[in-house]
């Protein structure tokens, strides 16, 4: 079937917090809101069909997973990315951010140290510092509107580190990473002990012909020292229904994990969760392959509106994710005027980009997962902001 991704969806009456929560987060609710990372596209219709039948059988006791759960993630594993998953070493989890502070709790000591690749998604640091673990930066370096790996420094503060959180593909900067770097990293990790934790939940959302190797896939060695995130809550624009998945090394840190979370009961998928993620990973092909169109022809909207109309905000467009990083730096504004001009002067809520990376200057980040017709208006709000400055 051909989906509809133009037709605005009012979401604010739907409880969702991208629109709900704008007060709150930008003190204000005269902002269009291109933040939180979620899509205002209707999931595929296979989904909200079966979770309409699911909603109309009016039971909805404890639901237990049956094997076709599973099933139906490493099948799509296989089928889109070549990995073959031990489904003995899978573990279900409420969300990856949950999954990233368990295994910063449970696998680094008490004072222990965890490396990040800044800019990246602000939980790295948010859960990190939650258990009161060090937080260890490899800055990735910018160069003409290209970021790299500081390979050096990654190196010398694998020395200090207990745990390597890696963002594959990257949020916010959208670089889906070469099987040659993704070597590299887990490689030097292995020579330094250091586990290596690989958070792949913007996996499936990838463009411009590049190609998402999961780094467990790279090789047998490598895949026992490494730890991976998987999920369809992004894919499938289901984050709502909270449930992902975590693939690990051995029986033992799956062990290790399951009991952590059967401490506290968390152990279940809830009635919805179960069926929206398994119809997703079945039936969801077709939607997903339309909203990628939809979401490339987006960037690059962006891409020549800027260069157009707005010279001094440089989009990097992203091969992976749907979020797009503005270089602001050419404003000359702190991070503070920043923020205030994108809400008052553009009427946009945006992220600061330096909740990504806390030494940054000048970055915001932009949700290009809407109808073209927002993004024309946020674009062109934008101009008009640019030009009163
Ligand atoms: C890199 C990354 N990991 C994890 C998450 C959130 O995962 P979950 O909703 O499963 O906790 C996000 C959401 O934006 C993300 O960008």
């Amino acid at each position: 079937m051909k989906y509809d991704f133009d037709t605005v969806q009012d979401r604010s009456h739907n409880y969702s917090a991208k629109y709900d929560e704008r007060k709150m987060k930008f003190g204000t609710d005269k902002v269009i809101p291109l933040w939180i990372a979620d899509m205002d596209f209707k999931t595929a219709q296979p989904v909200i069909d079966a979770m309409k039948a699911r909603a109309k059988e009016g039971i909805w006791g404890y639901t237990s997973r049956p094997d076709s759960y599973f099933e139906a993630i490493c099948s799509w594993q296989k089928r889109r990315k070549g990995w073959e998953i031990d489904r003995s070493l899978m573990s279900w989890s409420l969300g990856v951010v949950q999954t990233i502070s368990a295994m910063v709790y449970l696998f680094t000591p008490e004072n222990g140290s965890v490396l990040i690749q800044p800019p990246v998604y602000s939980e790295f640091y948010d859960m990190v510092e939650a258990w009161h673990r060090n937080v260890v930066e490899n800055k990735m370096i910018e160069r003409d509107g290209r970021w790299s790996i500081d390979w050096p420094d990654f190196e010398k503060k694998l020395e200090q580190v207990d745990l390597f959180l890696l963002c594959s593909p990257h949020n916010p900067l959208g670089i889906v990473w070469k099987p040659e770097d993704l070597k590299r990293m887990a490689d030097l990790c292995i020579r330094h002990n250091v586990l290596l934790f690989s958070d792949e939940i913007h996996s499936d959302l990838i463009f411009h012909q590049k190609k998402h190797t999961p780094v467990a896939a790279l090789s047998p060695e490598i895949a026992s020292h490494v730890v991976t995130a998987i999920s369809g809550t992004k894919t499938f624009n289901l984050a709502g229904l909270q449930a992902s998945a975590v693939v690990f090394p051995n029986a033992h840190m799956k062990e290790v994990y399951d009991h952590y979370w059967a401490c506290m009961d968390i152990r279940r998928n809830n009635a919805f969760s179960l069926t929206a993620m398994e119809t997703a990973f079945n039936e969801g092909e077709e939607w997903l392959e339309q909203a990628l169109t939809y979401i490339s022809d987006n960037f690059d909207y962006i891409h020549d509106y800027c260069a157009k109309h707005i010279p001094k905000i440089k989009p990097n467009i992203p091969d992976a994710t749907y979020l797009v990083w503005l270089d602001c730096r050419d404003l000359g504004l702190s991070n503070e005027e920043l923020h205030d001009f994108m809400i008052r002067k553009a009427g946009l809520g945006l992220n600061d980009g330096c909740t990504y990376g806390r030494s940054l200057n000048g970055y915001m980040r932009l949700n290009a997962a809407c109808p073209r017709s927002i993004l024309k208006q946020a674009m062109h709000q934008l101009e008009a902001a640019v030009n009163s400055l």
